[in-house]
């Protein structure tokens, strides 16, 4: 490519490879800190209480990768949370498609293994009904019978949430109005499995604003950039591997085309900003046109890339958001959250950043987050507003502003920087620098744009636009660049 004089703004980069390893996690001890004291003061009061423990009789819609570990956990933990709780926790029935599957934990003594929903739902002596059966059409159905029948429900569908999420508000309102005691509804396993957020958001911020929630909430697709990155891995061999240990979704296309992180960030944005978003609004860009390039590329600026669920506050009442393949640079807390690990980092005024890490998915780290709830409705723990106060005036704006890491392929010619110049000016696209490999094939070059900071509707014009000339091979990829200090946070 011959580089002309232009008039507009072009800067190389020189980058140097960050040496100095990656520091900066602030991983937040404050909830192991409070669930301490909360079960120290707990287990103080209830001592005596466990000599002559109550009942609590669960039942479980499905007894697969998180029932089973469901079960395996009070089973094991019996005398503890009866100590905690005051109650001795019976699960009673188990209900599953087919009975003669063999389970791989123990059916507790003196519970019933059924496919009839009523066996579970007509059944007066259970107080905790968990739904972990997964999609959205019968557990819709078992879930609003349960909380229409008076149980406290617990489940670890983020399908469900996401889809339903206003009518499961409406119908906890409706049945809540005419009782003395809530019926309650607990979902911390549908986000990021094992790690507890939706506590931490019910919780955690009351008296904070939060101005950006930013996360890794998808393992598969970590795991595979993370094999992309770290091993060079092609993405149908990452893919392959992502299947074989279990990190996929049965459709794939819902981790990989970003639209799995999109149903969590949008229940994450509902607690964080009040703000019910319909999904399909939410800009969802998943990880299958990443290519090595990017990753070369992405590795000469010193960092990686990630796909990031992004939801920020712009100005007041205006949140945006989008789920896509970012640049972050080696100075990042997300840049070293590896393999199928899952983080979710929260700005605030009050506590500045506060970043959980932990398992996003498996049966212990997911049937733990069932478990809190359990033993927290147990307890009588209540949480009257699940989904956190809807904001009244929050508006959901489809765009936003970042630094833009724009790839090209191309066939060589003359004048393609110019044309490209013409056109980052016709929609105010400002170029802060050019990378480039040196060429190989010239009738299959690529070459990087790093923007300046501009709006992602220009992004999208420039793209559109520069695929109708004919040196351009096929589209164009972009993705954010994550922080607005990237250049700073890029220096070793
Ligand atoms: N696995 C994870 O790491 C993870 C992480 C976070 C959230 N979750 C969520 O947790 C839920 C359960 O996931 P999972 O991995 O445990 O699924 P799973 O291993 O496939 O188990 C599903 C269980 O539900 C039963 N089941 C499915 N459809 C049913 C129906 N229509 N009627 C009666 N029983 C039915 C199945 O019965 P059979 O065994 O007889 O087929 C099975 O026991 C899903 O909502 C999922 O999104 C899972």
């Amino acid at each position: 490519m011959k580089f002309s004089a232009t008039t507009y703004k072009i800067a190389l980069l020189l980058l140097a490879v960050p040496s100095s390893p990656v520091t900066g996690f602030v991983t937040t001890l404050r909830r192991q800190a409070s669930q301490f004291s909360a079960i120290s003061s707990s287990a103080a009061t209830s001592s005596s209480a466990a000599l002559s423990a109550e009942a609590c009789n669960i039942g479980i819609f499905g007894g697969g990768t998180v029932g089973g570990g469901i079960v395996e956990i009070i089973e094991s933990k019996r005398e503890k949370f009866e100590q905690m709780t005051g109650k001795s926790l019976h699960v009673k029935k188990i209900c599953v498609r087919d009975l003669n599957k063999p389970r791989d934990f123990t059916v507790p003594e003196g519970c019933t293994v059924t496919t009839d929903y009523d066996d579970i739902l007509n059944d007066d002596s259970l107080d905790i009904i968990v739904e972990v059966m997964g999609g959205t059409t019968k557990a819709k159905d078992v879930v609003s019978a349960a909380l229409q029948k008076g149980r406290n429900v617990v489940t670890a569908n983020k399908a469900l949430i996401a889809a339903f999420m206003p009518e499961i508000e409406k119908l906890l309102t409706d049945i809540n109005a005419s009782r003395d005691e809530n019926v309650e509804f607990r979902y911390e396993a549908a986000v990021c499995g094992g790690i507890p957020i939706i506590r931490s958001l019910q919780s955690d911020f009351v008296g904070d604003e939060i101005s950006m929630i930013s996360g890794i909430i998808n393992g598969c697709t970590n795991f595979m950039l993370t094999a992309m990155d770290a091993e060079g891995k092609s993405y149908d061999e990452a893919l392959d591997e992502a299947s074989k240990l279990g990190y996929a979704e049965e459709d794939p296309t819902l981790d990989v085309g970003g639209f799995d992180a999109r149903s969590k960030l949008k229940i994450l944005m509902r607690l964080a900003y009040g703000i019910d978003v319909d999904e399909e609004e939410i800009s969802c860009r998943g990880i299958t046109e990443l290519s090595k390039l990017d990753f070369q590329y992405a590795k000469m600026m010193g960092g990686s890339i990630k796909l990031i669920g992004v939801a920020k506050a712009l100005s007041p009442g205006k949140v945006a958001a989008f789920v896509s393949p970012a640049y972050v640079t080696s100075g990042d807390s997300l840049y070293a959250v590896s393999g199928a690990t899952n983080a979710v980092e929260v700005i605030s005024k009050n506590l500045q950043a506060t970043t959980l890490i932990g398992q996003g998915a498996g049966r212990y780290p997911t049937a733990n987050s069932c478990i809190n709830d359990i033993v927290a409705l147990a307890k009588g723990d209540k949480t009257p507003l699940p989904f956190n106060p809807p904001a009244k005036d929050v508006q959901f704006v489809n765009n936003y502003e970042s630094n833009f890491f724009i790839r090209l392929k191309y066939r060589d010619g003359l004048g393609i920087t110019r044309q490209c110049g013409e056109v980052c000016e016709k929609y105010g696209v400002s170029i802060h620098s050019i990378l480039q490999n040196p060429i190989t094939k010239r009738d299959d070059a690529a070459f990087v744009l790093i923007t300046d900071k501009v709006p992602l509707s220009s992004v999208k014009k420039f793209c559109a636009e520069i695929e109708g000339f004919d040196w351009c091979r096929g589209p164009t990829f972009f993705m954010p660049v994550l922080r607005e200090d990237w250049e700073t946070a890029m220096v070793p």
